[in-house]
Order: C-alpha cells, then sequence, then structure tokens
C-alpha cells in the first residue's frame, strides 16, 4: 500500500524509545540537544505578531518565486551582510530550507540517481533525499585539530549519476565553516564535472572565529550555485515557515534553473501570504535576535572549556553555528555514553552516529540550552565521566 521510500526510516533508535518512556512517566529531562531557538528562553520583540497583520493578507495573489515584497527584503538582507546587489528574480522563497533542499533534488536529480553531501553532517538530508527517491553518497569531513575537506574523497565518489555537491557552511553540527582555498578546489571540481553546489548557510550569521577566510558563495559566477538560508536561522523563527534559494553562478544557466524552479514552487505555492507581507519587519528584527543568540553561545562555549579543562572531555573548536562536539573517553560506545546519561542522568545528548560521525565517541550538544541548564547538564556529565 505504501511506497517503499521513507520504510527504512520508521525504525526507532533505542535513545528514542528510552526518552519516550521517560516523558510517559513524567520524568524530567535536561535537554542538551534543544535546537528550537522558540524554546530556548530568547526575548523576542513584542511587535513580531502584528507585522502579520497587515489587511494586504486577505487577498492572495499567487507568485511561484513569491511575493516580489518579501525577495526584495531577502536580497536586503545579503546587502546589508555586505555581499552587494542581487537581483530579487534569482531569488526563490520556499516554506523552510527542508522545501529549498527538496526542490532543488526535484530540479536536479532524477530518481535513484545521487547527490554528494558532507559527513558528518545534518540528518534531515538523508530523509529529504529519501522522500525524492534519491540517494546521499558521503563525502568526509575529516578532523585534524580542525575539520577539512579532502578534494580526492569528492572526485573518487563522483560518478555518472551524481547530480550535485552539496556544502553546509558552518556545518552542522561540526561548526566548521567552507574556507576559500577549500572552495576553490571544489569549485575546479564542479566546473569539471558540470555540477552544480548547493551551499547551505543557514548557520552564517553566528560566526565565533571572525578572522576565518570564509568563501562568499554569493559572489560565485563561474559555477551554477544554490544559496540557501530561511527564518528559521537568521531570525530564530522557524514555525513562520519562509526559506528562500538565492540562485548564482552563470546568466543562461540561471535562467534555466530559474524558469524550472517556478514550475516547481508553481505546484506547491507553500508560502503563507502574512508572512511574506511580514518579511521585511522580521529580518530587521534578526539583529537583536541574533545578538542574544551569539552571546549565549559564546558563554556557553566559555563555561564549556572552564569545566572540561580539568577532565577527560574535550571539546573540538568550534568555528561557527549552534552545535559543539565534545570527544568523550572511549571506555563506552558512544551509544552507551546517551544512553547511559539519559537512564542514569536524565539528561539528553546526541550521539555522534546521528551525524554519522567516523569515528567515536563523539557527542553533540547545544550551544542554544539556556546557560542555567547547560551548566547543569554539563555538570552531570561531568559526573557521568567520572
Ligand atoms: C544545516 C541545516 N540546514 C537546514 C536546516 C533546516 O532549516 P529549516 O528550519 O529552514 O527547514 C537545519 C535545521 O536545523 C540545519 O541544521
Amino acid at each position: 500500500m505504501f511506497s517503499h521510500r521513507l520504510t527504512s526510516k520508521l525504525e526507532k533508535n533505542r535513545l528514542t524509545l528510552l526518552l519516550e518512556q521517560k516523558k510517559q512517566r513524567g520524568t524530567a529531562i535536561l535537554d542538551l540537544t534543544g535546537s528550537n531557538p522558540t524554546q530556548a528562553n530568547l526575548a523576542y520583540p513584542e511587535d513580531i505578531l502584528s507585522s502579520l497583520t497587515d489587511c494586504r493578507s486577505m487577498l492572495y495573489h499567487p507568485s511561484a518565486k513569491g511575493l516580489m515584497e518579501a525577495r526584495t527584503a531577502v536580497a536586503r538582507y545579503y546587502c546589508e551582510r555586505g555581499q552587494g546587489e542581487i537581483d530579487p528574480e534569482d531569488i526563490v522563497l520556499t516554506a523552510s530550507t527542508s522545501e529549498a533542499y527538496a526542490f532543488l533534488f526535484k530540479l536536479l536529480a532524477d530518481p535513484h540517481q545521487n547527490i554528494l553531501a558532507p559527513q558528518p553532517s545534518y540528518p534531515l538530508l538523508d530523509f529529504l533525499a529519501a522522500g525524492e527517491a534519491i540517494d546521499v553518497v558521503r563525502y568526509p569531513l575529516i578532523y585534524h585539530d580542525r575539520w577539512q575537506l579532502h578534494i580526492t574523497e569528492i572526485t573518487d565518489h563522483i560518478t555518472s549519476q551524481t547530480r550535485a555537491l552539496v556544502a553546509v557552511t558552518p556545518n552542522n553540527p561540526t561548526g566548521s565553516f567552507l574556507k576559500v582555498s577549500e572552495w576553490n578546489s571544489l569549485k575546479e571540481t564542479c566546473s569539471r564535472h558540470k555540477l552544480p553546489l548547493i551551499c547551505d548557510e543557514v548557520f552564517f550569521d553566528y560566526p565565533l572565529d571572525e578572522t576565518i577566510s570564509r568563501f562568499d558563495p554569493i559572489a560565485e559566477q563561474d559555477v551554477l550555485t544554490f544559496v540557501l538560508s530561511g527564518l528559521s536561522k537568521v531570525v530564530g523563527l522557524p514555525q513562520m515557515k519562509m526559506g528562500w534559494i538565492v540562485i548564482r553562478g552563470p546568466k543562461e544557466q540561471r535562467r534555466l534553473a530559474r524558469e524550472r524552479l517556478e514550475i516547481i514552487s508553481d505546484t506547491f505555492l507553500s508560502v503563507n501570504t502574512p508572512v511574506q507581507h511580514a518579511s521585511p519587519k522580521l529580518l530587521q528584527i534578526r539583529v537583536s535576535i541574533q545578538e542574544q543568540i551569539r552571546l549565549r553561545i559564546q558563554r556557553n562555549l566559555t563555561l564549556l572549556e572552564d569545566l572540561f579543562s580539568a577532565s577527560s572531555l574535550e571539546s573540538l573548536p568550534v568555528e561557527g553555528g549552534w552545535y559543539v562536539v565534545v570527544r568523550v573517553p572511549d571506555t563506552r560506545s558512544e551509544e552507551a555514553w546517551a544512553l547511559h546519561l539519559l537512564a542514569d542522568y536524565n539528561t539528553s545528548v546526541h550521539p555522534g552516529y546521528f551525524y554519522d560521525f567516523y569515528q567515536e565517541p563523539f557527542l553533540v550538544l547545544s550551544l542554544l540550552t539556556p546557560e542555567k541548564l547547560f551548566k547543569e547538564g554539563i555538570g552531570r556529565l561531568l559526573e557521568a565521566a567520572g
């Protein structure tokens, strides 16, 4: 009766089952994985809701790529980031960044073809690809003092069925930015194999190290490049459901991509009208939200480094984003660590294998956790590590 696309994703892991059991019993869980900004004790400006009551929202004016007003606001956001002028015609709105990926997979790949994506990285990519009946082939990010991309590992994985290359910068959960030198070799590979690049920049506004020479995909002129982001991380408002794709690269390829993306978006018209009218205002208030998030992340990281300094735990360097990777002693497997913390300390962490780390044991923690809870959770982690 049902397609097999998501069958392999139905099985629940032991950690999820234990968490469900504990919640059913009413046990209070200290969650060190939370990355929902609306549940992270941030102070949102009160006038957010009033921006959604624009009376123009009573009129339905379907527009495949999104209302011009909203696309202009997105273009302005890039301009304010110092990345120059973008023609709003090269912007396509989506309901989220996840939906942007799904649109691009429909645009670029036929069933059973594949896209290349980093490992470790964002687990939802596998679900999104499975939903479009395409495969994700992983290329490794290797950790030697910092996370690095090795271009031969990418070229070795490219086949005639490969349709695009995904880069996530800064990456979730490694927090590593794609450097200019890495981009130059990626670009050369994409040109040689005629592959477009999908560049997920949802955490762009949360750098921790301003000295890093990160590349700018918005300036890309030679390789067809799709830059993804959205209100979810830029303004900390995932519930508003607005993301976008910025199309960069050679003019004619941009036109061809635009034409096809327009048909895909027009089939769904999934971005609601009130958020599109509100988006100029919502993008303006990002400054105060981003400041709070950056401060939270900085404080939690400083605390972590202090508390770990005399312990057997080590936090890997974070260049940006909302997560930190912690190396724990290899006295147990990753899963055993996460189960131990949940079973005996009522503390929830993500084991590295959720993100397909090559080695173990690593745990992934959310730096968005409110400071007091974060401190308590790290205390429990240290106690568990003995
Ligand atoms: C790297 C990355 N890309 C995309 C997304 C999805 O964002 P959205 O909420 O816009 O679908 C996430 C969500 O956590 C993410 O971590």
